[in-house]
C-alpha cells in the first residue's frame, strides 16, 4: 500500500505529549482524541457524520447547544454514532474536548481536509466513499442500542416473527446468556472464550453431527498507516467457528497483503463489517482487531523534548 504519511506527529500523538512549536493549539488534548478515535468517520463523514470543519453540516448541531453535542458524544447517537466513539476507556473530559475541538474547526470553518491529514485514515478512505445513503448494514448494529435494549426476548427482536409460535418458545437470549462469560460489546457474551473453554458446543455441520471443523492457527498483522495499533487477523478464532469458504475467496483472496482492507469499507459491511457489527463482536471494540502494538521508535525525539 502506497499511502503517505507523516509519521512524527502521529508518534507525538500516541505518546500523548503536546507537540512542540504549536502555536495556537489551545485545545491539544481534544485535537489528539479527535485525531485517534473520531477522525475514523468525522474527515470522511463516515456514515451521515458531519465532517470536521464542514460548517454546514454542523450548524444545526451546534444551534442545539454544547451539551446536547456533549450528550450525543458521550452516550452515542442513532443511527451511528457510537458512545465516544467507541473509545469507552477514554475519560468524559476528553471526548469532550474533542467535541470542543470540532465545534471550534466549524465555527472557523477550518479547511478540513488540510486540518485532519496526518490522522486522515478516513481522507484516505475518501475516494472509495461517495456521499453514499446511509448503510442499511448498519441497522443490525447492537452497540447503537443501550444495554438494556441489547437482548431483547425473540418475539421484540425484529429478526423473529412474532405471530409465529414456535418464536414464542424460543428461551430469551438473557437468560441463556446469564452462564456464559461476559463482554462489554454485542450482546455481551466473550464467545470466543465461551467456545474455549467448552462452555457451547454449535454443531458444525448441519447433516454429520460427528463432523469438526479444521482449525487453523495463523495470524495475520496488517500494518495500519496512523496512530492505531496494528491489527492482527486470527485464523484461530475464526476457523474454530467457520469453514475456510465463508470467506475465500469471495471476501478475501487467502494471500498476505493481497486485499485492500479499510475502515471505511468494514464500517459499510464489507471486509472484516460483513461479519463483525452483525454477527461478531462490533467495530466498537477497536483494541480487539488493533491489538498489536507498533514498534515505535521516536521515544529519542520525546525524551529530547
Ligand atoms: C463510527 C463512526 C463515528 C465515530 C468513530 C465518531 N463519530 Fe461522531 N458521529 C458519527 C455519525 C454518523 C454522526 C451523525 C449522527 C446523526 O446525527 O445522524 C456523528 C455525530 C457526532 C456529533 C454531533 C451529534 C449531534 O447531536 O448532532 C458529535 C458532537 C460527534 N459525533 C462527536 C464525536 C466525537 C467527539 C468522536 C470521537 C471521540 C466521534 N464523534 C467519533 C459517527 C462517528
Ligand atoms: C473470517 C474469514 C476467514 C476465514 C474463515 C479463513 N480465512 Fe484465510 N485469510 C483471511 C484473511 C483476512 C487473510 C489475510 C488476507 C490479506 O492479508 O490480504 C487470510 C489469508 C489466508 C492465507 C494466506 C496466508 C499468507 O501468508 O499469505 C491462506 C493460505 C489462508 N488464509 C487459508 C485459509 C484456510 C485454509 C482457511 C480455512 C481453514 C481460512 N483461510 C479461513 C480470512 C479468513
Ligand atoms: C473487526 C476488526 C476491526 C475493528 C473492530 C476495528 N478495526 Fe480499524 N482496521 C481494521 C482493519 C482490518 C484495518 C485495515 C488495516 C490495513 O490497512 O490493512 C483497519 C484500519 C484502521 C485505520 C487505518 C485507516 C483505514 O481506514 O484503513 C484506523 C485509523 C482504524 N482502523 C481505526 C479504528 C477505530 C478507531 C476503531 C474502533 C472504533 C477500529 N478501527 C475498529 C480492523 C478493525
Ligand atoms: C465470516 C465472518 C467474519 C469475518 C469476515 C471476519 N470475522 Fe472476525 N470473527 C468472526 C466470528 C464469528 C468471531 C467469533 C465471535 C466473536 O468474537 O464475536 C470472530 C472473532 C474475531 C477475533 C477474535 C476475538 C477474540 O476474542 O479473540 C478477532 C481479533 C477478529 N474476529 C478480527 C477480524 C478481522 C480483523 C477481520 C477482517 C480481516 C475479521 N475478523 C473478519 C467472524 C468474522
Amino acid at each position: 500500500m502506497n499511502r503517505t504519511l507523516r509519521i512524527p506527529a502521529l508518534a507525538l500523538a500516541i505518546l500523548g505529549c503536546a507537540p512542540f512549536g504549536a502555536a495556537h493549539a489551545q485545545n491539544d488534548k481534544g485535537k489528539a482524541i479527535y485525531d485517534k478515535v473520531c477522525v475514523a468517520c468525522h474527515s470522511a463523514g463516515i456514515a451521515g457524520a458531519p465532517k470536521l470543519g464542514d460548517a454546514k453540516a454542523w450548524e444545526p448541531r451546534i444551534k442545539a447547544g454544547i451539551d446536547a453535542l456533549y450528550e450525543s458524544a458521550l452516550k452515542g447517537k442513532a443511527p451511528a454514532m457510537p458512545a465516544k466513539g467507541g473509545a469507552t476507556d477514554v475519560p468524559d473530559a476528553d471526548i469532550k474536548a474533542a467535541v470542543d475541538y470540532m465545534v471550534a474547526a466549524a465555527k472557523d470553518g477550518a479547511p478540513a481536509a488540510a486540518a485532519t491529514a496526518p490522522a486522515g485514515p478516513a481522507a484516505q478512505a475518501a475516494p472509495a466513499t461517495p456521499t453514499a445513503p446511509r448503510p442499511a448494514a448498519l441497522s443490525f448494529n447492537r452497540l447503537l442500542k443501550p444495554a438494556s435494549k441489547r437482548n431483547p426476548p425473540p418475539p421484540e427482536d425484529g429478526i423473529h416473527d412474532p405471530d409465529n409460535d414456535g418464536t414464542h418458545a424460543l428461551q430469551p437470549p438473557l437468560q441463556v446468556f446469564e452462564s456464559l462469560p461476559r463482554s462489554n460489546a454485542g450482546n455481551r457474551v466473550d464467545w470466543v472464550k465461551a467456545l474455549d473453554n467448552n462452555l457451547i458446543g454449535p454443531r458444525w455441520d448441519r447433516t454429520d453431527p460427528a463432523a469438526a471443523p479444521v482449525v487453523m492457527d495463523l495470524n495475520i498483522v496488517r500494518e495500519v498507516k496512523g496512530s492505531m495499533p496494528d491489527v492482527v487477523y486470527p485464523h484461530k478464532q475464526h476457523t474454530a467457528w467457520l469453514d475456510c469458504s465463508n470467506c475465500h475467496p469471495q471476501i478475501f483472496i487467502p494471500q498476505k497483503g493481497a486485499n485492500q482492507i479499510s475502515m471505511a469499507a468494514i464500517l459499510l459491511g464489507q471486509k472484516c463489517g460483513v461479519c463483525h457489527g452483525k454477527v461478531a463482536f462490533p467495530v466498537s471494540e477497536c483494541r480487539i482487531c488493533h491489538s498489536k502494538k507498533k514498534n515505535v521508535m521516536p521515544v529519542k525525539n520525546a525524551q529530547a523534548n
